[in-house]
């Protein structure tokens, strides 16, 4: 049987081989040229049918070439005129390749069914012709990272369909072209959301009219040229406008522009070194959207102050190197103020953290799991999955970050997250991502490497790094928009490419159509039958994944390659017996929803806990999954760490960081005899709050949470909070946009009635539960006692205009003592939390933010850790029961499941 079925399929290959053996002769005749010309091809271009050989990079239409991927492909040679024959070319990439040298030719412009064009980071000279105009059809042109010289060609007016225009780090020269009434210009392109056009050698002034309330510019990049005279006013008119950098340059201007203030979706302004004096007005601090000011280098001066009103979008001030005196900073935000080099630094007296010069560099690297040896033969390298390999790699380099911390990995995190899910979603046989050495290059730009590590082979090959560069050069990828603002991508040159040649396939296939002779009607039965009995195997598989949701997994398994999933482990059954000594008494630490919790010892001394599900309940071996597939994808300081699973011999087990406190309800209730006072339940709730934070807005997709309660936070020796268990989280996929109906699930008391009421899942319910939460911090009540629900007592108990709202008798006693600064704002954020309609509740961020506030009245720094020193310890005795998961100590907290 085996030999026959791949005879079979392979006379199926010739019947399409003949069949489509018909590619264009005039597209089969441009593309042998260009392979004539050009060095480092693929090496399947062989043969008189592009189309139907399957030739890489090349992808047809109707027989037509009709799209051209070749990005990083170390290509040499020039661009001939033979492309101009490929008139159904719609796509053209040859991004990165730096060997692709010589003028770009005219005759380019025939090629009028072309859509988008990159040609960026490539070896490109000489003026970009005229008839690019002619690319009528033209979205995307992306001519950056050359050497064009010569002007910017007045005709690119005529492209009325481009929404994307980056000729930026070339050579132009001379002015911005506008238009005329005879020549077109600039100005025509209403559709346009990027001019990108820094680092060149544009002279002269930018021309008012290119800017209009007709024009739908997002991205306007100056930045780096050599322009004189006035900033116009009319770009105050662009109200799309989000990122603006007119930096280094020569204009004529005295102070910062007042039409500034007026463009309300601006995020990123940059006018670092433009001549800018006087004093920087106030309101530019209020722009709703605003998060990078760069003014750096400029002779402002005077008192800087930041006014009441400030954006809370507002991430960094930077002003370095002008001349402000004072700072006049009005407390209680978080932003990062950079002042290094003013003569408010130059004096002496205390330091303040805005005259500290920024962090520019950073050692951050992305976390690896247990390799039992990273090191790698030859030139390989070792990837965070430890396996050694040829990884594709890079830079990638942001416009704008919208964090400080330059340490700050969980938005490396994000972003690495967002690239899998990227490569994922394409199908890209990528096993990993890694990213590290962020450092601001020129302290304006973030730069990251970055390095793509093949699945299940060595090295790439050429489809697939071609494939990878036309996701940057098309934008497909999409980073983190609340961390990380525009970016551009920077290839190495790959010299691992997998490919081989492939010349043995012909001679074979002759042979076979010798011998298939007159007998197809019986081959074609034949292979009708194998068609059916492959699909009865499909479906036997699908039915016992249905059966036993591993089983895709086992599948995997005994094909040698463990499912993947990033950061967490598989571990062995005989590996969790011995850390936990045979699961010995001993290590028992108590039990958590669906089965026992033992503490382990890892050979390098690290502790985990190891959770085992109970033998035969089919409820825990779903929500078992859920919290893998979940937790392996979530990494944050403020949700439990999942290291690995096991699941041989029928046994589940999920293996944890060691979480050393024990759960919140366990420690409000007393039992851990830890005592909690008011400015560490602040800072619990921060925790909790920013772990929910992650998982509904950082997360890739967002997580609902569906169960929080005090008994699924846990603390660790610094009390710092940490979510757990996620066996009833949902996962919000695009398609489902904002909700999920589904079976209610979570725990009485705490869920939201809303969604017990409509089954509509939304992050709004896990808002309701936090809500809950923080009235059971400050209250030490159960969400219901005695038949009566918290958020009711607190709510009829409440009086607004009385000290702490008249709430002494409900407060917990314990903290009734302390000074309960900001107390009243918590009590208002917890009631607005649990209100009835969800979308009258705020969302996490806003959540932590006003818990930040919080803190701050009470006289604590949400930034600074406050480690927990023993003496807040009372009377710890020696046998308490200090472990992650605990029983669920009353009957009404425990998860309840509605059934439909
Ligand atoms: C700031 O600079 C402006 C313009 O150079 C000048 O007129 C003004 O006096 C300066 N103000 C202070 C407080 O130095
Ligand atoms: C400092 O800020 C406060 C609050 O915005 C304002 O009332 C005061 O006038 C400012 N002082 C100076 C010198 O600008
Ligand atoms: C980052 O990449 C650059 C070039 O792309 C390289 O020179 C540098 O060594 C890399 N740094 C690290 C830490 O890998
Ligand atoms: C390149 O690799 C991908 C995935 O590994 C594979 O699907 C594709 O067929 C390969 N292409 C060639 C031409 O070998
Ligand atoms: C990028 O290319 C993909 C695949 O061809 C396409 O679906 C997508 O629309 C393109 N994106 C842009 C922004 O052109």
């Amino acid at each position: 049987m085996e030999p026959r079925i791949e005879l079979l399929c392979l006379v199926v290959f010739i019947q399409v081989y003949i069949i489509a053996a018909v590619t264009d002769s005039g597209d089969v005749a441009a593309l042998n040229s260009l392979k004539d010309i050009w060095r480092n091809l693929p090496l399947n271009w062989v043969g008189s049918d592009p189309c139907g050989d399957g030739w890489e990079g090349i992808q047809c239409m109707n027989s037509r070439v009709s799209l051209i991927t070749l990005g990083s492909m170390g290509l040499e040679g020039q661009l001939s005129d033979d492309i101009s024959s490929l008139t159904e070319l719609q796509t053209l990439d040859l991004s990165q390749n730096q060997g692709l040298t010589g003028p770009l030719p005219a005759s380019i412009g025939n090629l009028k069914k072309l859509t988008n064009l990159y040609l960026n980071r490539c070896g490109f000279t000489g003026p970009i012709p005229n008839t690019i105009g002619s690319l009528q059809r033209l979205v995307y042109l992306s001519l950056n990272s050359n050497k064009f010289s010569g002007q910017i060609p007045p005709s690119i007016g005529h492209l009325s369909e481009l929404n994307w225009l980056d000729l930026s780090d070339n050579q132009l020269e001379g002015s911005i072209p506008v238009s005329d009434g005879t020549t077109p210009g600039l100005d025509m392109l209403a559709n346009t959301q990027h001019f990108h056009f820094g680092k060149n050698k544009l002279t002269g002034e930018i021309p008012e009219q290119i800017f209009s309330s007709k024009m739908s510019l997002i991205h306007v990049l100056f930045d780096d040229n050599e322009l004189s005279g006035p900033i116009p006013s009319t770009l105050g008119l662009v109200q799309s406008l989000q990122v603006l950098d007119l930096s280094n340059n020569h204009f004529d201007i005295s102070g910062i522009p007042t039409w500034v203030s007026s463009l309300s979706s601006l995020a990123i302004l940059r006018m670092e070194s433009t001549q800018l004096q006087g004093h920087v007005p106030v309101d530019l601090f209020s722009l709703p959207d605003l998060q990078i000011l760069g003014l750096k280098g400029n002779k402002l001066n005077g008192t800087l102050n930041i006014g009441t009103n400030v954006g809370n979008q507002l991430s960094l001030v930077d002003l370095q190197n002008n001349d402000i005196t004072e700072f006049n900073g009005t407390g209680g935000h978080n932003i990062e103020i950079e002042l290094t080099g003013n003569p408010i630094c130059q004096e002496t007296g205390p330091t303040e953290t805005y005259c500290e010069p920024p962090q520019s560099t950073s050692l951050f690297n992305t976390p690896r799991s247990y390799c039992s040896s990273a090191k790698c033969s030859s030139d390989q390298v070792s990837s965070t999955t430890c396996k050694c390999a040829y990884p594709y790699t890079g830079t990638l380099i942001f416009i704008g970050i919208f964090f400080s911390d330059l340490g700050n990995s969980a938005a490396y995190k994000a972003l690495q997250e967002s690239l899998m899910l990227c490569f994922q979603s394409n199908q890209l046989p990528v096993d990993s991502v890694s990213l590290s050495n962020p450092r601001m290059e020129s302290s304006t730009f973030l730069s990251l490497n970055f390095s793509a590590f093949p699945y299940d082979r060595a090295s790439f090959n050429r489809t697939v790094v071609s494939r990878i560069t036309f996701l940057f050069s098309n934008r497909s990828f999409k980073p983190p928009p609340s961390l990380f603002g525009p970016y551009f991508f920077e290839s190495d040159e790959y010299n691992y490419f997998s490919d081989e040649p492939k010349d043995t396939k012909k001679s074979t296939i002759v042979i076979i159509i010798g011998a298939a002779g007159g007998g197809s009607v019986l081959l074609l039965l034949s292979l009708l039958a194998g068609v059916y009995a492959f699909r009865q195997k499909k479906k036997a598989e699908r039915a016992s994944i249905k059966s036993d949701p591993f089983a895709r997994w086992n599948v995997m398994k005994n094909n040698g390659s463990i499912p993947q999933l990033k950061g967490a482990r598989c571990f062995s059954f005989e590996e969790l017996k011995k850390y936990t000594n045979n699961f010995s008494e001993a290590n028992y630490i108590g039990s958590g929803g669906y089965g026992k919790v033992y503490k382990g010892t890892l050979p390098n001394g690290k502790l985990i806990a190891i959770k085992r599900a109970q033998q035969g309940s089919k409820q825990g071996v779903l929500e078992f999954k859920t919290e893998i597939e979940l937790l392996s994808r979530v990494h944050h300081k403020n949700i439990v760490g999942l290291l690995g699973f096991c699941f041989e011999r029928h046994e589940q087990t999920l293996i944890y960081e060691y979480v050393p406190n024990g759960s919140l309800n366990e420690t409000l209730s007393g039992m851990s005899r830890i005592r909690v006072d008011w400015t560490k339940r602040l800072k619990i709730a921060l925790d909790t709050a920013r772990g929910l934070t992650y998982l509904h807005e950082l997360a890739n997709p967002p997580i609902i949470h569906r169960d929080i309660k005090s008994a699924n936070i846990l603390l660790d020796q610094h009390l710092t909070a940490k979510v757990a268990d996620f066996g009833l989280s949902k996962p919000i996929s695009d398609s489902e946009k904002g909700h999920v109906t589904t079976q209610v699930k979570g725990t009485m008391g705490y869920m939201d009635p809303e969604y017990y009421m409509t089954h509509q899942l939304t992050e709004k319910s896990d808002v309701y539960s936090f809500g809950v939460l923080l009235l059971e911090l400050i209250t030490t009540r159960k969400p219901i006692e005695r038949g009566k629900h918290i958020v009711k007592e607190v709510r009829m108990a409440m009086d607004k205009a009385k000290d702490l709202y008249s709430l002494h008798q409900i407060l917990d006693p314990v903290i009734l003592d302390e000074s309960l600064k900001g107390l009243e704002k918590f009590v208002d954020l917890a009631m607005s939390c649990v209100e009835e309609s969800g979308v009258d509740r705020p969302k996490m961020s806003e959540v932590v933010k006003e818990i930040e506030n919080i803190m701050q009245i009470a006289g604590m720094n949400p930034n600074v850790e406050t480690p927990t020193s023993s003496s807040s310890y009372e009377g710890l005795s020696k046998g308490s029961p200090f472990h992650p998961f605990s029983n669920e100590s009353s009957a009404n907290s425990s998860t309840f499941v509605a059934s439909n």
